[in-house]
């Protein structure tokens, strides 16, 4: 029987229905739950003890978070699925966020660092959520558009995606795009529908995943296969929230920026900026190597502790380096824009990078709002997506 469910959000005061799922997800749903209840182990007084049980307890169908990033299983993306080979192949494991996650949540010097509770709880939430969910919401995305045919799959690994970045509106994925949105400025326009909150990235994530679906109905599996896809659009947009995080984080690790920024003090800054770096550093490594050097370079050195050399080559190195690879992860500078400044009503800490204005294949794909769903959608599509 086919389930037909939808889910009422309540994001930034906006109380909508967003996505009709196809099947059951109540699992997936509950994956959130799990990330809520890891959250609140690890809150004012830490229990490590309970923050593990939550972490592996398992929800329906044998889900866990700690082994979120499991493939090849049955009903499962396969091993093989893109982004998740990428980051495989980066850190030689498929266990990788649990190869993090799980020394820190034993142990306050795993890795050979020295760890508060603070920086702990951190590393241990950004690395589940931004390593863990969120690639299990990348492959599957990935997932869906590789199983086309077989339109039960593929529906149904859509409704995963969705169900697994929506589940925790206070500490899922979702959420990070909320948070980040208003700190560079990019908050989805007043006409837009903002059934899925403020943020830029959420508005045309929820598009888009609403544009896939009626594509995989509707069976046309051309649509979604080559570059410039849905998926591929999806995927990219979904590391919008976590490039600003990174590069918010390495702004305020550099000792020759800390002034502008005034609350930040500077360590749990470092421990912040590795844990987004880490869940966006093998896709980097991949567009060019260099880069991801520049990377671990700067914001890796969590074991020199708060006394350390941190953002050795300084803040506009980062930037320069990060917004190079914009285009090789199919984002672009206003995607990403800037941090918003403090003392200066709609002016930013940097100047964000320029866009090409030449028309290309990809630029039609990236253009902004609706243009990008123009090429490839049916008239019945258009007409639901004007309603
Ligand atoms: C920590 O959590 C465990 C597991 O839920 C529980 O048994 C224990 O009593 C908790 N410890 C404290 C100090 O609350
Ligand atoms: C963790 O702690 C919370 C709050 O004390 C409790 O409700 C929950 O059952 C605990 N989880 C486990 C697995 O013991
Ligand atoms: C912060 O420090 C930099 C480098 O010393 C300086 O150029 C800048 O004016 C300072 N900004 C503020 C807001 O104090
Ligand atoms: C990789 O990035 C470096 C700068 O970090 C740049 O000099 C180099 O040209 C880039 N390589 C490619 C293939 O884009």
């Amino acid at each position: 029987m086919k389930l037909f469910a939808t889910l009422c959000l309540l994001v930034g005061g906006v109380d909508s229905q967003l996505y009709s799922y196809q099947s059951s997800v109540s699992a997936l749903l509950d994956i959130g739950l799990q990330i809520e209840k890891v959250n609140a182990a690890l809150g004012s007084s830490a229990n490590y003890t309970n923050a593990t049980l939550e972490y592996e307890s398992t929800v329906g169908s044998g889900l866990s978070l700690r082994y979120i990033l499991n493939c090849g299983q049955p009903q499962l993306p396969a091993c093989t699925t893109e982004p998740f080979s990428t980051h495989v192949s980066h850190w030689f494991s498929q266990d990788y966020m649990h190869s993090f996650v799980g020394p820190i949540l034993s142990d306050a010097t795993a890795h050979s660092w020295t760890l508060d509770d603070d920086a702990r709880k951190e590393l241990i939430m950004k690395s589940m959520v931004l390593e863990g969910v969120l690639m299990a919401v990348q492959a599957r995305v990935q997932a869906s558009a590789d199983t086309c045919s077989n339109t039960q799959t593929s529906l149904r690994f859509l409704d995963e995606a969705w169900a697994l970045y929506s589940g925790s509106l206070s500490d899922g994925p979702i959420r990070l795009a909320e948070k980040r949105a208003p700190q560079f400025l990019t908050e989805a326009a007043i006409h837009e529908d903002h059934s899925a909150g403020q943020s830029r990235v959420n508005v045309r994530l929820l598009e888009t995943f609403k544009m896939m679906q009626s594509l995989v109905q509707s069976g046309d599996c051309s649509s979604l296969s080559g570059t410039n896809t849905p998926a591929s659009r999806i995927i990219s947009l979904t590391r919008v929230p976590v490039i600003q995080g990174m590069l918010r984080e390495a702004f305020e690790s550099d000792p020759g920026r800390r002034n502008v920024t005034g609350g930040a003090d500077g360590f749990i800054e470092v421990v912040e900026g590795w844990a987004f770096t880490r869940a966006v550093l093998p896709a980097i490594d991949a567009c060019n190597a260099s880069v991801a050097q520049t990377l671990e370079r700067n914001l890796g050195n969590i074991g020199l502790g708060p006394a350390g050399a941190h953002v050795p080559d300084g803040f506009d190195v980062v930037l320069e380096a990060v917004e190079s690879t914009y285009s090789c992860l199919g984002i672009r500078c206003d995607d990403v824009n800037a941090m918003a400044d403090p003392w200066r009503t709609g002016q930013t800490l940097w100047e964000p990078c320029t866009d090409p204005t030449t028309t290309t294949t990809t630029q039609v794909m990236e253009t902004s709002g609706s243009a990008l769903l123009l090429p490839m959608l049916s008239v019945p599509l258009l007409a639901l997506l004007q309603a």
